[in-house]
């Protein structure tokens, strides 16, 4: 689904990669730097800020960005201009990939925007080479009511263990979960 017009100002603000980078993600983007993936799969890119800083981390990876916004899309496109990045405008819940398609599979704040999210996590899984990686970043409504219901659809949230659960039914094994205050930050891994 799209997003609110109050989240879509937020998420394309100068504030947003120092969230992101500094409190939302920290623990998971610290953990990511310890793996070395050659074909990655971002999803729900937004305009690029988790592209970037991956493509960085990653010298040697190819990296793909998908959106469901075509706007988010164009602005990752001219933001990231790297011949190794490339940007589809797709659904995550119908993926246009093959199976076993990438080692690691990125969804930063983004299956709360998802309707078939648990398909989304299924089409994840279904990406993933075995022994590939999934990292997922969300949000926890218990923690951030007030905060959600300002800027995002907070009928939309999940909770984190409807998250690990529905993963778990996708077929993934649940390797770190990194906590956070207001968020979650999960690595998981397909059995190889
Ligand atoms: C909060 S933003 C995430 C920003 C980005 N992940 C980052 O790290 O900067 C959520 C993004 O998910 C996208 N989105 C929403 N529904 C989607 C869907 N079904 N498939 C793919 N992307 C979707 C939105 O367009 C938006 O760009």
């Amino acid at each position: 689904m799209e997003m609110k017009g109050r989240l879509k100002l937020f998420v394309n603000s100068p504030l947003w990669p120092f969230v992101l980078r500094r409190i939302i993600a920290r623990r998971l983007l610290r953990r990511l730097a310890e793996l070395r993936p050659e074909r990655v799969l971002e999803i729900g890119c937004g305009r690029g800020d988790t592209t970037r800083w991956l493509l960085d981390l990653y010298p040697h990876a190819s990296v793909t960005a998908v959106d469901y916004d075509g706007a988010q899309i164009g602005a990752a496109r001219r933001r990231v201009a790297d011949a190794r990045a490339s940007f589809v405008r797709a659904d995550a819940s119908a993926l246009p990939f093959p199976a076993d398609a990438f080692d690691l599979v990125v969804a930063m704040n983004v299956m709360h925007h998802v309707i078939p999210w648990r398909r989304a996590i299924a089409e994840c899984y279904r990406v993933l080479e075995p022994g590939g990686a999934f990292a997922a970043v969300d949000e926890d409504m218990a923690a951030l009511g007030p905060v959600v219901r300002w800027y995002d659809a907070p009928e939309a949230i999940i909770p984190k263990a409807a998250y690990v659960a529905a993963a778990k039914d996708a077929g993934f094994v649940l390797e770190a979960d990194l906590g956070g205050r207001g968020v979650y930050e999960l690595l998981f891994r397909a059995p190889g």
